[in-house]
């Protein structure tokens, strides 16, 4: 087995803090050794390896943990993204009018559409992605989009109940029925999870938890996007079921703060959603500070976050929600980590996954201090070279 060094790094970022100094466990003057697809060991700088990367000073951190993202779709929104720019409310709605694009694509297709927006997030520096179905909103375009999707990662997601598909509109619970019967039955095998859109134009508290808690009978973990359009009933939900991860949080009351910092599950923000529908910015400050984990996403979806940087998400959580670079570094990082429930992922800490970016910079300061400024340099999965602005 042959080893590769990153050496010559002018700041290592672990992500692990009994590896080094402060919350991410830095490192001035390292090297990260990768064996077998592994992370094996961080040193000084200066080692020995079969082969070696010089980092010329500048940056190591773990790859981007994105663990909200909706790959998985045809057709383009930017029409009703101009009309939002111009004043018009965002609508759960909207989700419908991708759904007849979704459902029309043959599966080579979507699985050629899903793989060029994972290319752009790898150029992001996204190491590994979560990805959701939820464009197809009948039986065979649900499975096919997450058999499209298995082949991009590991973590899929089924998210039938995404919005009521036009047929079912005047009997949204029939639909409910579709989704925890039929549906689901013909996406789990290829899913790890299973999703529900808690929220005004989407699905009921109830109608959320008669889908979780089939998914949970058919073996599958629980995710919610909740509290995204308005306060409601979603977090306390997410946590009451102890999903692994409850998404947007946008609108919070002092009962769902209270709730995350007791719980399991991760507050996952999505900023560069509330960028593009016009809302505000959620309190990162506030769940931190009650002792809640959180993630940072990309949320990478036509209609209210057309993006794959994770850099952008960074610079408006640092700018706009209280938190600070070590904090939305690990959020994106270890947070994106846990909110998938992994330890081997989010970190370069020994028997972790050998997911690293070199970045153009000294520090991921750099991210909200030069917003914008593409600075990922050289992306590795599994140790291997998976992107690299040298060609
Ligand atoms: O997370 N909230 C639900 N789903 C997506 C929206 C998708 C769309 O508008 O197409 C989201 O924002």
């Amino acid at each position: 087995m042959s080893s590769l060094a990153i050496d010559n790094v002018g700041l290592l970022i672990t992500g692990e803090p009994s590896l080094g100094d402060g919350p991410l466990g830095e490192l001035r003057d390292a090297a990260v050794i990768f064996e077998d697809g592994k992370v094996v060991a961080v040193e000084r700088a200066g080692v020995e390896a079969d082969g070696r990367v010089d980092a010329g000073g500048r940056c190591v951190m773990p790859g981007f943990v994105d663990s909200h993202t909706h790959l998985v779709f045809a057709g383009d929104r930017s029409e009703e993204f101009a009309a939002r720019m111009a004043g018009k409310a965002y609508e759960a709605g909207g989700i419908r009018v991708t759904s007849e694009a979704t459902r029309v694509a043959s599966a080579a297709d979507l699985e050629r559409l899903a793989w060029e927006r994972r290319a752009e997030g790898l150029r992001a520096g996204i190491t590994h992605v979560e990805i959701k179905s939820g464009y197809g909103l009948d039986v065979d375009s649900e499975a096919k989009s997450c058999a499209v999707a298995a082949k991009l990662t590991d973590d899929v997601t089924f998210l039938g109940a995404h919005v009521v598909p036009a047929e079912f509109e005047s009997d949204p619970d029939a639909y409910v029925d579709l989704v925890r019967g039929e549906m689901l039955a013909a996406c789990a095998p290829r899913c790890r999870w299973i999703d529900a859109f808690c929220e005004t134009g989407a699905f009921t508290a109830e109608q959320c938890r008669a889908v979780l808690e089939a998914g949970r009978a058919a073996g599958l973990g629980l995710r919610l996007h909740g509290n995204q359009l308005g306060p409601g009933e979603g977090v306390r939900l997410a946590v009451e079921l102890e999903a692994a991860s409850v998404d947007h949080c946008t609108y919070l009351a002092d009962a769902d703060v209270e709730a995350l910092a007791g719980s399991r599950t991760v507050a996952t923000f999505l900023p560069a959603t509330d960028f593009s529908t016009r809302q505000p910015y959620p309190d990162a400050r506030r769940v931190i500070d009650a002792g809640a984990t959180v993630a940072l996403a990309t949320n990478t979806n036509p209609g209210s976050s057309n993006t794959t940087s994770m850099g952008f998400c960074i610079a408006l959580a640092v700018r706009d929600m209280g938190m600070t670079v070590a904090e939305a570094v690990g959020a994106a990082t270890r947070g994106g980590a846990a909110a998938l429930r992994r330890e081997d992922i989010g970190r370069l800490a020994p028997g972790c996954r050998a997911d690293a970016i070199v970045l153009d910079a000294a520090s991921p300061i750099d991210f909200v201090y030069r917003p914008g400024v593409p600075l990922v340099r050289e992306t590795f999965v599994a140790g291997r070279t998976a992107w690299s602005a040298e060609g």
